[in-house]
Parts: structure tokens; sequence; C-alpha cells
């Protein structure tokens, strides 16, 4: 069946997700990209939101295979900024009108680290609150898996949105790429807490890994449908070669530009198939290639996270080698960032916080 004909579908099976994420010609691509744009315009506009990443620590008690913050990477300084350096970072992007932040860091589930984050979630809210933001920034977390007593009371302090990536909805694979002690069933059963406490969940994957198949990037999509996500971040999976899967370095580097490509139709067809949700455009995607993020935007992304990390820091924080925004600008990721978003013609949204319709028509159902 033609291309065209699959994406003017009302419902999509399966099979139509297969085939779109195996598109292969400029045409049928360009395709793609097109249509997704004109849904996202339709469904959540064409402004772009920032979302200001601070990534306030990088140690980690987990192991993750792929991740080069992983606790077995001894090469590694390790770093925790202090709560005047986070607020700091904080006050800046409610000053140049970002409108939201999120603090990431390696995982910890120790009560010491949970209170910190909670003090810093508090202090954010009251020192952001302001004329053009009267309910101070909007915090997203992505600190990982915790109980569900200590997500509640981060939620109870200010922060509406959290990320977690599933990272493969495939258990096999998962389990590859994961030591025992991580489990699939555990990361869904987080998932599962976030919502019911009333986050705006995102999750994601990475796209790439050895041994994935496009089938499992179809059970990706249909996941992220299942479980009703209101954001979703997901990029390429990137290298790290002080992480065990060097050894798959030469599938990885003979394979970069499929990855790139596929990571863009990734973006392409969740729009198509999800519509009113919150895609980002993420930095591993500029890894790659480095109009990446701009690209990830006109196949329907309208989220953008710029670096807002002291610059030590940030070199620290490396997930995957060759990670962007350690030296340009020095680091002045705003200047860049809005440069580049004007670039596609789009416009950057201030002192918004941009939840996702989806999250907010769900939230109307609920009541
Ligand atoms: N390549 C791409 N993404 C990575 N992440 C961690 N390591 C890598 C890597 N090598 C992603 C994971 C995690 C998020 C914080 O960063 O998906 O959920
Ligand atoms: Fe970070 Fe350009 S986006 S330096």
């Amino acid at each position: 069946m033609p291309i065209l004909d699959i994406i003017n579908k009302i419902e999509y099976s399966k099979e139509d997700l297969l085939e779109l994420l195996s598109i292969s010609s400029k045409d049928d691509l360009e395709l793609l990209k097109k249509t997704a744009y004109e849904i996202m315009k339709q469904y959540v506009g064409e402004k772009v939101y920032l979302r200001g990443l601070i990534e306030f620590s990088n140690y980690c008690v987990n192991d993750c295979f792929y991740c080069g913050i992983r606790k077995s990477n001894r090469d590694l300084p390790r770093f925790i900024l202090s709560k005047n350096e986070i607020l700091d970072s904080a006050l800046w992007c409610a000053q140049k009108g970002y409108g939201s932040v999120v603090l990431q860091s390696g995982e910890r589930n120790d009560e010491a680290f949970v209170d910190f984050v909670e003090e810093c979630v508090r202090d954010i809210k009251k020192i952001t609150i302001s004329d053009s933001l009267p309910n101070g920034l909007g915090i997203t977390l992505c600190v990982g898996e915790l109980s569900y007593a200590q997500y509640k009371r981060l939620y109870d302090a200010g922060a509406h949105r959290y990320l977690l990536r599933i990272e493969t909805t495939n258990r096999k694979l998962f389990e590859q790429i994961h030591p025992n002690n991580q489990s699939y069933d555990k990361r869904i059963e987080c998932l599962h807490m976030l919502k019911e406490i009333g986050y705006y969940v995102g999750t994601g994957v990475m796209i790439g890994l050895p041994k994935q198949t496009i089938e499992d990037l179809v059970n990706d999509l249909v996941f992220f449908k299942e479980l009703d996500v209101d954001m979703i971040g997901m990029g390429p999976y990137l290298m790290h070669l002080s992480t065990p899967m060097k050894e798959h370095k030469d599938y990885f580097f003979d394979n970069q530009k499929e990855i790139y490509k596929l990571s863009l139709k990734m973006i392409g067809v969740a729009r198509l198939y999800l519509k009113d949700v919150n895609i980002a455009a993420t930095t591993a995607l500029q890894a790659m290639y480095p109009w990446g993020r701009e690209e990830g935007l006109l196949f329907g992304a309208n989220i953008i996270m710029p670096n807002l990390t002291p610059m030590d820091a940030r070199k620290n924080y490396e997930l995957y080698n060759g990670k962007p925004c350690l030296d340009e600008f020095q680091g002045d990721c705003f200047k860049c960032i809005t440069t580049r978003i004007e670039s596609t013609g789009r416009q950057v949204a201030l002192n918004e916080w941009g939840d996702s319709l989806h999250y907010i028509s769900r939230k109307r159902q609920e009541l």
C-alpha cells in the first residue's frame, strides 16, 4: 500500500506502524515529516516549549550497561551540586522565561537524597513565583526509580511532572542491558505509581540498541499509547566507551546513520499515532548530527531541554560520548537554542509551563 494511504488512515494497526517505521525512500520520509508536522500544528500548535535541564548529580546506585555514569565507571569524578547552585540555575531559567525546569540525576533512593530533592523542589517553587510566572516554574523530575511514598513526597512538594524511560519494552532486551537487580516489572510498577499519584508522566526508549528490531519499536509506540503517557522523550542510543556495551561498538559505528534516521522516524510516527502528547527533540539527536534537534522539531517534536548545568558538572554528566553543548557559546545554550529553534521557523514559548494537551484533557476527564 502506498505510504500516503497508510498515513491517512484514522487508526493505525501494528502492521501500519511497522510500514511507517520502515520507510526508506526520500520522498516517503519527506511525506512522513510533512504530515507529522501538520498533525503537531493541529493538535499542540507550533510553539516550542523549553525545559531548562539541571543535571544536578552523577552519583548513581545503578549499573546500566549502556550508561556512562553507571556506578562501575570508576574513571568518572562524582559530584552533587549544592542547593544554592541548583536554585541559582533555576532562578536564571525563570528569569529567561523558560517556564519549566527539569531536575535530573543519577539514581539514589536513600532518604537523605530524597530529602535534598524535596527541599530543592520546594525552594525552587518559592523563589520563582513572579508576575510572569504566578505559579513558579513548572518542575519535572527525572531521578529514577523510587518508592510510592518518596514519589508522593516530591509531588506534594510541587513537582508535577516525572520522566522515567522504560528504555525498551522488549523484556528480554531490557534484561540484556541491565544487571539482574534492575527489573522490567519494577520499572512498569514505578510508571503506574507516578500516574496514580497524579504526575504528568513522560517515558521513552533508546533507539538503535544492539539487537533491537523495528517490531520492538512498534511495541514501544503501542506501549506509550496503552500507558496513556503525556510526554515522550526518546532518542538514539549512543556509545560510551567506558561501559560494557563497548563490545558492540562496530555495530554502533556502522549503523549510526540508520539509527539517526530511525530516531527521526520514531518522532514522526509517534506524533501521527499519539497526536496531542508532548514530544521532546532530545540532546542525543544533536550528539549524532549537529542539527539533530532542529530536525526533530521538523518531524513533530515540540519540546527542547536546553542544558543549564554549570560547565564543570555538565562535563562529568556524561551518559554517552560526544555530548554536545560542552563548549559552544561557553555553554550558554539560551542564545544558541533560541537561534536554532527560530531557524526552523518556530517560535519559543516564554513563561508558559506548556503542559501537554493530553495531560490537560486527561485531568479534566478525571474530575
Ligand atoms: N545513549 C543514549 N541515551 C542514554 N541514556 C543513558 N545512557 C545513554 C546512552 N548511552 C538515557 C537513558 C536514560 C536517560 C536519562 O538517558 O534513556 O533514561
Ligand atoms: Fe547548547 Fe547550543 S544548544 S550550546
